[in-house]
């Protein structure tokens, strides 16, 4: 059976397309979830792929995941990365290997978003390659998981 990923696109991402493109790029986040897609079934892997403008949502979806069978997690904590020590804890207390993604580089942003509250509890994080973020990070789940 193939391993199942969870896939978390937090606030603001729904905009992507249309929000500050030259900084995330111009691809909607339709299109990187289908590239996402074609991704998975390449590497026989199953994603559920979801999204949240909400910090809790976020944090009840993280705290659901091991119990619903997922092997591991994908997420894009958007803004709250920066912010969100309850998105952190939870990533802390799953007991599933979770990677973050940026489609920016947030390192060579404004300092405020140089600090990430969830990097630490993560298995690593990828930064700065727009959607392609996304897929390396994939692959990096699929390279730990099989
Ligand atoms: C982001 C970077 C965050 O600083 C920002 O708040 C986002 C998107 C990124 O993917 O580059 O909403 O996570």
């Amino acid at each position: 059976m193939n391993k199942k990923i969870l896939v978390i696109h937090g606030p603001n991402l729904n905009l992507l397309g249309q929000r500050e493109t030259d900084i995330y790029g111009a691809a909607t986040l339709a299109e990187i979830n289908r590239r996402l897609e074609t991704a998975a079934r390449s590497f026989g892997l199953d994603i559920v792929i979801w999204q949240s403008n909400h910090e809790g949502e976020i944090v009840d979806k993280i705290g659901k995941s091991a119990p619903e069978g997922f092997a591991g997690i994908l997420i894009n904590p958007a803004a709250y990365t920066h912010t969100s020590v309850a998105i952190r804890d939870a990533v802390a207390a799953v007991k599933l290997p979770v990677v973050e993604v940026h489609l920016s580089n947030i390192h060579a942003r404004e300092e405020f978003r140089h600090k990430s509250l969830i990097a630490p509890v993560c298995v690593g994080q990828i930064s700065g390659f727009w959607g392609g973020s996304y897929l390396l990070g994939l692959q990096a789940l699929k390279d730990l998981l099989i």
